[in-house]
């Protein structure tokens, strides 16, 4: 017998927006008097131009909580070049504080000077640190931890590698460098982090997956594996951890413009393949997947959980478009 068909959720997990008022299934009163008649003007009387002002505050303030990352904290790892810069400066921008790693000590400070010394001053700091190494990974959320006070909000998954061969070349080493690099940091920069996200009381994970998870591309058959394996667990994650009202979701680029592709997309004609087979017919670019993962971070994607998302200008829903009819 069912009592409650309407069951509310986890009850641990606090509202989205504290600001919200509670549910009223009542149709809103109009503050405005108007009539679809276009010879009538819309009219605001003196009594309901107060209640438009408090409405349009109520959905002023909603929508600057609801599309605002402010006084949230972030990890970003690989944050000094391509995608992981951009998403850096976009939860940044939108508020933000964030902490990224990198390997190459020199371009992380270089980055973090730019970061500070910019017309909008973004907060965030860095560690160098590799993320296919175990201590690393524990000292990396040991400094989020005390850099944050024990809370994070966000965690973005977003180092990968790449290693194009063909299935019977690939060595011992490389196919372990891959999974290593690509998926086992992962998923212990999760373990590592929950305690964090949890703390936080509205976490959300987001991964840098590939359209390489859902499709067959040349010559990458580990790196395609590692990524269909980030994509599994970004729903095991979803599920797993929503009693802790922590989401997860995975963005999953095809080629976009940053150094790890310059050199195979510097073969024109492999480019002029690309190309032929986008249906924007043309790369991508980092800020176009940063705003992707930020809409992911933000309160406003509060119910979406368990995605993985392509940002690849179509390829991935690409069929059959023969040049003739
Ligand atoms: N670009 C594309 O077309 C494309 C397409 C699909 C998916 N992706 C995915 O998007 C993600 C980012 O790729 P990207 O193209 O932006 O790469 P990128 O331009 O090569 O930048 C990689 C960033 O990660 C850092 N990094 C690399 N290995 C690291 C490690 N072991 N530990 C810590 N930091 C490390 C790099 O700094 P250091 O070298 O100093 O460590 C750099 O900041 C990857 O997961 C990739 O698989 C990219």
């Amino acid at each position: 017998m069912y009592t409650n068909l309407f069951r509310q959720p986890y009850q641990a997990a606090p509202p989205p927006s504290k600001s919200l008022p509670p549910l009223d299934l009542q149709p809103p009163k109009p503050a405005l008097s108007h009539s679809n008649s276009p010879h009538k003007k819309l009219s605001i009387t003196g009594s309901s131009s107060l209640g438009l002002a408090a409405t349009s505050n109520l959905h002023s303030s909603r929508a600057s909580s609801r599309w605002s990352l402010q006084g949230m904290t972030a990890l970003v790892t690989g944050g000094t070049r391509g995608i992981g810069h951009a998403i850096v400066e976009e939860l940044a921008g939108l508020g933000a504080t964030v902490h990224t790693c990198a390997r190459n000590e020199a371009e992380l400070s270089r980055c973090l000077k730019s970061w500070e010394d910019g017309e909008e001053s973004f907060r965030v700091t860095g560690s160098v640190c590799d993320v296919s190494s175990g201590p690393h990974r524990e000292k990396l959320v040991d400094t989020v931890s005390s850099l944050f006070n024990g809370k994070l909000n966000i965690l973005v998954n977003n180092v990968g590698t790449n290693i194009r061969k063909s299935i019977i070349d690939f060595t011992a080493e490389e196919f372990s460098t891959l999974v290593t690099t690509n998926f086992e940091s992962v998923f212990h920069l999760c373990q590592l982090a929950y305690p964090l996200l949890k703390a936080s009381g509205s976490g959300s994970i987001v991964f840098t997956s590939s359209v390489s998870g859902f499709v067959s591309l040349k010559s990458m058959s580990v790196q395609g594996a590692t990524k269909g394996a980030i994509n599994q667990l970004t729903k095991n994650l979803a599920c797993e951890w929503a009693k802790d009202n922590i989401r997860s979701n995975a963005v999953a680029p095809w080629y976009i413009k940053t150094t790890m592709v310059e050199q195979v997309l510097s073969n024109k004609e492999y480019l002029e393949e690309v190309y032929d087979r986008t249906p924007l017919r043309r790369l991508g670019d980092p800020a176009e997947v940063s705003s992707l993962v930020a809409f992911l971070c933000l309160p406003a994607s509060s119910y979406i959980t368990g995605q993985i998302i392509c940002v690849d200008g179509g390829m991935s829903v690409n069929g059959f478009y023969p040049s003739h009819d």
